[in-house]
């Protein structure tokens, strides 16, 4: 057993790691936070801060930057690692293509060296269904096979799986969840998804125009292969998400084997489409969401769900909310942020 509970989460101070902060405090970890705020500031430590009542353990820094990681592993007693921190912009990683390789390649080599002197094994991952392009079988199980990857983003993803896939024999437990597509907020609305400049990502871009912040969304297609024409995803609430990570640490600790990779889907198993989601947004919060159908953009794949039956056996996960529950969560964040 683990005489230490404390747990390093890198990128905490970021939309998934913050929902995954609140959960393991919940369950009784201790949660380090390293962050270097490039794609974040302290707002959702302040928010973590006042739905679990207690001072966060933040460190401002760098992944890559080994002397700082060094001097707070050997200054805390750690369990385990929770890496979330890395660039996430698909589109930005296309323009940027030599800055995603090093900040998410060098972050997780970097984080793994220091574990490895450190003597702390137990690693868990932020992957994303993004390794598997179109899969040619839906929903897609984690046998598929990785399809090229469409973006400089996706294959930092692709290149860190098969890193762990090789270092992990050499003694370290690691598990790499691979997300379909979070979306959702905190049910206190305390903390929630906060992008910097234009979103990228639907729900973001739906509640932002509800609120008025931008003019109209714009549905990517409606000419795909698919029952109303627009794509098809697994939308999986964050906090549903952020228990998931819960769960995985808990299974890392009660498991003896000295080494092992593992690899999981996280998604609710059931496709959504976007125009499903755009409706089932202005049903459930009665918003104004004025919306037009625009082209295909490049890149996206026509439609993709999870067979989460794996994480379902082996930890018995299942996702607690709706996307319903989700977006109504997302609207109650975004309308907090618009005051
Ligand atoms: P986010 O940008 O909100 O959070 C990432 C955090 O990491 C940010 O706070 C950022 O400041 C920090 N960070 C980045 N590089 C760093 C570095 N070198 N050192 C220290 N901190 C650093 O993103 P998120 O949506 O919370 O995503 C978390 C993880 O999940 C990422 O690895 C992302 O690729 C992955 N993921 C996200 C999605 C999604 O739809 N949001 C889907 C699949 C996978
Ligand atoms: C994208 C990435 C994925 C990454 C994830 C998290 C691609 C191909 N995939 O997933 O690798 O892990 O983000 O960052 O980019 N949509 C609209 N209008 C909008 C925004 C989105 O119609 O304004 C549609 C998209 O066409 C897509 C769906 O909504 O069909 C979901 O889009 P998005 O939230 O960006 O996620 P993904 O593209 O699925």
């Amino acid at each position: 057993m683990h005489a230490s509970k404390k747990i390093v989460v890198t990128g905490g101070a970021g939309y998934i790691g913050a929902h995954t902060v609140v959960e393991l405090m919940n369950a009784g970890y201790e949660v380090v936070v390293i962050d270097n705020l490039v794609n974040s500031d302290m707002t959702l430590i302040t928010g973590i801060e006042k739905i679990t009542g207690k001072k966060i353990n933040f460190h401002k820094g760098d992944c890559r930057d080994k002397t700082f990681l060094t001097n707070l592993f050997r200054t805390e007693s750690i369990a385990g690692v929770m890496h979330f921190a890395a660039l996430k912009a698909v589109g930005e990683s296309v323009q940027k293509p030599l800055e995603y390789h090093e900040n998410n390649i060098s972050s997780l080599i970097t984080v793994l060296q220091v574990m490895r002197e450190q003597k702390v094994k137990d690693f868990i991952f932020s992957s994303s269904c993004t390794v598997y392009g179109q899969p040619d079988n839906i929903p897609v199980d984690e046998h598929a096979p990785f399809k090229k990857a469409e973006s400089p983003y996706g294959l930092t993803k692709q290149i860190c799986e098969q890193i762990l896939e090789d270092v992990y024999k050499t003694g370290f437990r690691i598990i790499s969840l691979r997300y379909f597509n979070p979306i959702g907020a905190h049910p206190s609305a305390l903390i929630g998804e906060m992008p910097i400049g234009t979103p990228n990502n639907l729900v973001p871009y739906i509640t932002q125009t509800a609120a008025g912040w931008r003019d109209k969304l714009i549905v990517f297609g409606n000419d795909y292969n698919t029952p109303d024409g627009s794509c098809v995803r697994d939308f999986i609430h964050v906090v549903d998400l952020a228990e998931a990570h819960v769960k995985a640490l808990a299974w890392l600790q009660a498991t003896k084997t000295t080494a092992l990779y593992e690899v999981f889907n996280v998604g609710t198993g059931n496709g959504v489409s976007v125009l499903q989601l755009v409706n089932a947004f202005i049903r459930k919060t009665g918003a104004k969401l004025p919306f037009r159908i625009g082209p295909r953009r490049p890149g996206d794949v026509e439609k993709v769900y999870a067979n989460p039956e794996k994480i379902n056996r082996m930890m018995n996960w299942k996702p607690r909310y709706t996307p319903e529950d989700a977006l109504v969560h997302a609207w109650a964040w975004q309308q907090k942020l618009s005051r």
